[in-house]
């Protein structure tokens, strides 16, 4: 059974702060319409065999997320947990959230379910420091922010030898935050 690939999404500020006492620390709605979009986007080539994409996240992100988001539509949401278990979602079916114990189950059980197109790591910290250790990550997706804001999570540093950056947006100005959507791309074997 092979294990999906795997593309990373983050929004980060200067020195990689990604989140400030369980939220994030700004507020940029278009930056979050990116996230809904980048994340519910499909392969055209896919879209008979595929039902729709996954994201993992662990559990303090998904408690971060605004009760009226959860779960993530159109997402196969799948939540890393020691703590919660399946009852605590008994109004979700598991169609819609599944809990695992580990980053690795997770994968095991998008191999197994054999209908979804792309695979999201959408953080925390422990999170992306586990698929970052993957071969199996193939894009990251970052939205770096061009400010400082008082972090206690952070996004480990992107390994060049192992990552290229293929894209950058133009800048975005929202809520005076400067920013810009940056893609890396996993470098070719040589
Ligand atoms: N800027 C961004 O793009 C972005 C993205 C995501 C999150 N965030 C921010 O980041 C913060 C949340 O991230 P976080 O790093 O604190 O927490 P997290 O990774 O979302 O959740 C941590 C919890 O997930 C479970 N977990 C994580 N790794 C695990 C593993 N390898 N094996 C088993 N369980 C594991 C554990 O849950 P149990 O304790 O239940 O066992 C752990 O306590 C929030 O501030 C959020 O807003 C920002």
């Amino acid at each position: 059974m092979a294990l999906p690939k795997l593309n990373i999404i983050v929004a980060a500020c200067k020195g990689n702060g990604i989140g400030n006492q369980g939220r994030l620390p700004w507020f940029l709605p278009a930056e979050m319409r990116y996230f809904r979009e980048v994340t519910q986007e499909r392969r055209e080539e896919l879209l008979n065999t595929c039902e729709r994409n996954a994201v993992i996240m662990g559990r303090k992100t998904y408690e971060s997320i605004p009760d009226r988001f959860k779960p993530l539509k159109n997402r196969w949401n799948l939540i890393v947990s020691n703590t919660l278990t399946q009852d605590d979602f008994k109004e979700h079916s598991t169609d819609q959230i599944v809990v695992v114990k580990s980053f690795s189950e997770a994968l095991e059980r998008i191999a197994k379910n054999g209908k979804i197109d792309k695979t999201w790591v959408i953080g925390g910290n422990g999170i992306y420091q586990e698929a970052m250790k993957l071969p199996l990550i193939e894009y990251i997706y970052f939205t770096r922010i061009d400010a400082e804001f008082a972090c206690d999570v952070f996004f480990p540093e992107i390994d060049n030898n192992c990552f290229e950056k293929i894209r950058e947006s133009e800048e975005h100005n929202e809520n005076n935050l400067n920013y810009r959507f940056l893609i890396y791309k996993r470098k070719s074997e040589k």
